[in-house]
Order: C-alpha cells, then sequence, then structure tokens
C-alpha cells in the first residue's frame, strides 16, 4: 500500500485513439494534471471502420510525442511519477502492444513501476476523475466493444451482471451510421440526426425486453435498421426519423435493463448508485433517460463528463494509480492480451463471444 500522492502516467491505446495523461490521486480525490488524445477518425474513414494494422501504426507514430506533451504540460519530471500504466487489453492487438510497450520501455529506462491495467477497469473507474463517486456502485459499461452490467465493489473487485450477447451499442450507433451513410463517428452522428427526426414514424424491435435477466441484443436492431432504410426512398427526414428510432430503441432497451439491474441490486444492498461509463455514455438523451431511471428506483447517478466517456488516457493513469495504491504491480514481461474480461470468473462460466471491430466483447 502507497501512501500519500499517487502520480502516474497512463497510455490508452486499444482501438483508434492515441491517449497519454497524468492524474494524481491523494486521499481518494483524483486530478487530472496533463491530458492528450488524438484520434485516428481521417485515417480510418476510407474503410468505413477501423482498420487494426492503420491504427497501430498511427499510435507508434504518434506516441512519444504525445507521451512527450501529456509530460510538459503537467509541468513534472519523470522523477516525480510513482508509476506509469497503459492499457494492456482488450482491444486490438497491434495497438495494445505500442501502448504497452512505450510504457514498457519508460518504466525500464526510468526506474518506474509498471501497471497493466484492462480497458474495461479504466472505463469502470472513470466516473471517479470527476467527482468522488464511493463505492459499490452498479455499473452500466456501454462502449463501441462492450455493453455490459457490472457490480463494481472496489479496485479490482467486479461482478459482471449481464452483458450483450451480440453487438456492443456503440457498435450498433456506428453500424447505423454506415448504413445510412453519416460521415464522421457513428454516434455523435446519429445522435445530431435524431434530434431533427420523429421517433414514431419508424417502427424498430427492442430486442430481449421480454426476456428475463440482464442480457442484451443489438445485432436484430441493426438488422431492422437496415430493412428501414431500404423499405422507402432515403429522404433526409426518413434518415433522421431512422436515427430517432434507432436512438430511442436503444434507450428503452438501456433503460429497461438499468430498472431491473437496479432491483436487482437493490435487493442485497443499501448502497445505491448507478453508474454509466464508456463512449455511449457521451449521448445526451440516453444519459439523461438513464438518470431519469436512475431517480426513479431511488439511486444516485453519475457519469463521467463526455471527455472521459470516448477512451482517453486519464482514466487509464487513474486506474493505474488506484492499483499501484494497492500495490498491484505488473513486471515488464506482461503480455498485451486481445481478450480480457473484467470480471475473469462470470467470463468463464458464461462466456460471451464475438469478434467486433474493436476486439472481443467480453
Ligand atoms: O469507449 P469508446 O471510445 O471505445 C470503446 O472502448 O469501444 O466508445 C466508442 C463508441 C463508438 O461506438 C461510438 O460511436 C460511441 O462510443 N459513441 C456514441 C457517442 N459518442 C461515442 N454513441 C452514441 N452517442 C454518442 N454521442
Ligand atoms: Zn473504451
Amino acid at each position: 500500500m502507497m501512501q500519500g500522492a499517487v502520480t502516474v502516467l497512463g497510455i490508452e491505446t486499444s482501438c483508434d485513439e492515441t491517449a497519454a495523461a497524468v492524474v494524481r490521486l491523494e486521499n481518494g480525490r483524483a486530478e487530472v494534471l496533463s491530458e492528450q488524445v488524438a484520434s485516428q477518425t481521417e485515417e480510418h474513414a476510407l474503410y468505413g471502420g477501423v482498420v487494426p494494422e492503420i491504427a497501430a501504426r498511427a499510435h507508434v507514430e504518434r506516441l512519444d510525442s504525445l507521451v512527450k506533451l501529456a509530460m510538459r504540460d503537467s509541468g513534472l519530471g519523470w522523477g516525480d511519477l510513482s508509476g506509469v500504466a497503459a492499457t494492456a487489453g482488450p482491444g486490438l492487438i497491434g495497438g495494445v502492444m505500442a501502448g504497452l510497450a512505450t510504457a514498457k520501455a519508460i518504466a525500464l529506462a526510468r526506474g518506474l513501476p509498471l501497471v497493466a491495467v484492462n480497458h474495461l477497469e479504466g472505463h469502470a473507474l472513470s466516473p471517479r476523475l470527476g467527482e468522488e463517486v464511493q463505492f459499490p456502485y452498479l455499473l452500466l459499461l456501454v462502449s463501441g466493444g462492450h455493453c455490459q452490467f457490472v457490480q463494481v465493489d472496489g479496485v479490482g473487485r467486479y461482478r459482471r451482471l449481464g452483458s450483450t450477447i451480440d453487438d456492443a451499442a456503440g457498435e450498433a450507433f456506428d453500424k447505423t451510421a454506415k448504413l445510412l451513410g453519416l460521415s464522421g463517428q457513428g454516434g455523435p452522428a446519429v445522435e445530431r440526426e435524431a434530434l431533427k427526426g420523429d421517433a414514431k414514424a419508424v417502427e424498430l424491435p427492442r430486442p430481449l425486453l421480454d426476456r428475463p435477466g440482464l442480457d442484451m441484443s443489438f445485432s436484430g436492431l441493426k438488422t431492422a435498421v437496415r430493412r428501414a432504410a431500404e423499405e422507402m426512398p432515403l429522404t433526409v427526414q426518413r434518415r433522421a426519423d431512422i436515427c430517432a428510432a434507432f436512438q430511442a430503441a436503444v434507450g428503452d432497451v438501456l433503460a429497461v435493463k438499468s430498472g431491473r439491474a437496479m432491483a436487482l441490486v437493490a435487493e442485497t444492498t443499501e448502497k445505491r448508485t448507478f453508474v454509466v461509463a464508456g463512449g455511449v455514455a457521451a449521448n445526451k438523451a440516453l444519459r439523461a433517460r438513464l438518470e431519469a431511471e436512475a431517480r426513479h428506483h431511488g439511486f444516485q447517478f453519475a457519469a463521467p463528463p463526455l471527455r472521459w466517456c470516448t477512451d482517453n488516457g486519464a482514466m487509464i493513469a487513474l486506474a493505474g494509480a488506484e492499483r499501484l495504491r494497492l500495490g498491484l504491480v505488473d513486471g515488464l514481461d506482461t503480455p498485451a492480451r486481445a481478450r480480457w474480461p473484467l470480471d475473469e470468473a462470470s467470463a468463464s462460466m458464461t462466456p460471451v463471444y464475438g469478434g467486433g471491430k474493436k476486439g472481443a466483447k467480453a
């Protein structure tokens, strides 16, 4: 256990964002001293999805300067750091290797401890970057590669309660955007269009809502979106209506399942906090919907500020600092992992497979 302040450089390279940040953790409070994010949206735009080889190369090209900038902005020297952390998985393996190798090199050269962070743990702890969210809490982790309910009891103590059985919600946003010919990042593009549409104009399914439990499914929704897009001429208004209907359907699924998850948690504990994190949590309509659901169930609601919903270095630095504080360090031989469930026990009992463009989903 480390006493006093813990200051960590965090590196994130699991998908199409190269990111580095310096975070100081003191008395349970996190302070982001600096952060840098370089997105690769343009590099992949031509291909309609993230191309792993292009991503890995772009990470390698940017990492050194990004880390230097993060260190410069923090006003600290290498000697002021307590350790260096990097995402070690799950994600696109080439990118993860690039970030992890950089962290290992820094650790070796500067004599600093290395912390290999599970990307999902980064998302899981990310709400604590902005405010003091106390453990335990119920987490809905909803991103481009993942969609799951997790009971978070503390650092390193996670229990998966349910998850998507096919696509992640963010992936469904991305595919919907692509199908409708929207440019830019999928989620924000659909959110923008949805503002101009009428959700009631298009009928879409709410997969798995008729079944008990907390598992979710989004691939049928994507197929229904394709049908709706092909059924009649895709006018500007029709496109907006489909986006609005799609977002409403995702909102219904997430809200109803979240309600069930809260009811389940409320049976066993007085601690009632519901947290939403991951890229899709940046969606204002969905956030509002989930906040209302939390209020309805008597739960406190927390979600990170938008910049810490999508992939970033600060959440990796924070997870690294929290682990380091507990004495959890990793050897320089720690491997990069394409698959790495947050809750290994549940994952091995009820494996959820699927190789989305952002790597394994479980
Ligand atoms: O957390 P993240 O950056 O990467 C993963 O770990 O997957 O999440 C990215 C995902 C993408 O699928 C993106 O379309 C989605 O989050 N996303 C959104 C919004 N902003 C990002 N989805 C819906 N509405 C948004 N505003
Ligand atoms: Zn992520």
